[in-house]
């Protein structure tokens, strides 16, 4: 089956072109002026903008957490973000203490199987070590091609682990190419904290971010930089909120560590006063780290802008507010922790970054897409629009004007952080692998044609991906 997408304007991480691409069983052939070949179909993509899919590193698609489970599984998840632009996924499989890591990675694998609409990946979730855990680490990048492995510094007596687990996670990582991601922020404070605040009858949702202070997450980013200059290992700091945590990235790439950092859209655009939203409303914006105090939405664009933070993950953690996020409604630690944001995070980026002259467009892909799959070993079959990658292809309308509003995502959710909020930008059609999964604004895709991603080792690349030390 052959496809050509005539007349759009080509955007990688580097380039921008006006040129057709020649799509065949899946993987995109040639990419020229005036192409014309014997094909089935011709898309006309004149006026608009052809992006690489977005690669999202950070979501949680049916997660059970905070004595509950997210409203959005493999299908209605890849859906939401197949409308937004977003064609492959990395979620995170959590992992039980005392169990095989491989039980929890089957357990994954069945959540998605037949369900996902786009490709994705996992991340493993480590909580503990012990010579188990570390003889099953190299069998499962070998096997099933997991090259990423995350620590919670965060989530005392849930998902929290201990320095021994991140030190020796992060040695074992570097022995046989793997990237270490942290929740980085000081759970044992923050427990304190917590209780001394419910204690003391503060039981608002804006206590959520008054226990979770700037120096929590700053402190346990850093020490975890630290560690992983120790070990000589990479680390990925994943949802950075706040200058205090940039600095300290910024602090240990400059003494050549290798330390990237991901930052959201929900810390970009909201801040904290958001949780002081009457009638409970607050609980919609309870993330961890919270919100934060708006000046630090600058530093976020401005570590973007100068590469101190490389990535943006949209941290999809859907709850309803009826039922789910209502669970916390005498006490915010009961709140669910998260948000749905994986249909809104390339738009977004698209809208308040390039439209509003924060970052180029070519910084756009790069951090919406291009280091993403460099870093998570699935660059230059994702990521870029180059001959031999995946047609996973965004023909993106850039006037297109819209307002998000829960009435029109797609998320299983019954609110939306953006409520409101208008915005420039649109993916008009997406395709995933040559196959149209939206059409026109249309979902014509099949729950269970996405492939999982079986992904390279950390720094296995050669030449094109060796940028990734950028
Ligand atoms: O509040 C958040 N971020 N929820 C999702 C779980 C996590 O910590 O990433
Ligand atoms: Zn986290
Ligand atoms: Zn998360
Ligand atoms: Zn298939």
């Amino acid at each position: 089956m052959k496809k050509l997408i005539k007349n759009g304007t080509v955007v990688t991480a580097t380039d921008k072109y006006e040129a057709d691409v020649l799509i065949e069983n899946g993987k995109i052939t040639a990419i020229g002026k005036n192409l014309s070949e014997n094909v089935e179909e011709v898309i006309d993509a004149k006026g608009n903008y052809l992006f690489p899919g977005g690669v999202d590193p950070h979501t949680h698609l049916e997660m059970p957490f905070g004595g509950t489970v997210t409203s959005d599984d493999f299908e209605t998840g890849t859906i939401a973000a197949a409308f937004g632009g977003t064609t492959t996924i990395i979620d995170f499989c959590l992992t039980n203490k005392g169990e095989p890591l491989k039980n929890s990675i089957q357990t994954w694998h069945e959540k998605s199987k037949n369900k996902a609409v786009i490709d994705y990946g996992f991340h493993l979730m480590i909580g503990e070590v012990n010579e188990n855990v570390l003889n099953e680490i190299p069998q499962i990048i070998e096997e099933e091609g997991i090259t990423s492995f995350k620590v919670f510094m965060a989530y005392k007596n849930v998902f929290q682990a201990d320095d021994e687990t991140l030190f020796r996670t992060l040695l074992t990582a570097k022995e046989h190419g793997a990237l270490v991601m942290v929740h980085a922020e000081n759970g044992d404070v923050i427990d304190y904290l917590v209780n001394k605040a419910l204690k003391d009858g503060n039981t608002d949702p804006i206590y959520h971010a008054l226990t979770r202070p700037p120096e929590v997450e700053g402190e346990a980013t850093g020490r975890a930089a630290q560690l992983a200059g120790l070990a000589d290992s990479q680390l990925y700091v994943v949802h950075v909120s706040c200058a205090n945590a940039v600095e300290k990235i910024a602090e240990a790439r400059q003494k050549g560590y290798k330390v990237w950092g991901e930052t959201c859209p929900q810390y970009l655009v909201l801040d904290q006063s958001y949780l002081e939203k009457p009638n409970f409303e607050g609980a919609k914006y309870v993330w961890s780290p919270p919100l934060r105090e708006k000046w630090n939405q600058e530093v976020l664009w401005n570590a973007l802008k100068s590469g101190q933070l490389q990535t943006l993950g949209s941290d999809q953690c859907s709850f309803n507010f009826k039922g789910q996020k209502e669970l916390g409604r005498e006490d915010f630690s009961k709140i669910p922790n998260g948000g749905p944001i994986i249909e809104d995070r390339f738009s977004l980026f698209f809208s308040e970054g390039v439209k509003k002259g924060r970052i180029t467009i070519n910084q756009f892909v790069d951090i919406v897409s291009t280091r993403t799959a460099k870093l998570f070993g699935l660059f230059p079959k994702k990521g870029t629009i180059a001959v031999g990658s995946d047609a996973d292809i965004v023909i993106f309308d850039p006037n297109k004007e819209r307002v998000l509003s829960a009435e029109t995502h797609h998320m299983n959710v019954d609110y939306s952080a953006f409520e409101g909020m208008k915005i420039t930008g649109e993916p008009i059609s997406v395709l995933s692998r040559g196959e149209f999964v939206i059409r026109e604004s249309q979902f014509v895709g099949k729950p269970g044609t996405g492939h999982y991603l079986k992904r390279k080792r950390f720094g296995s690349e050669t030449k094109a991906s060796e940028e990734v030390y950028q």
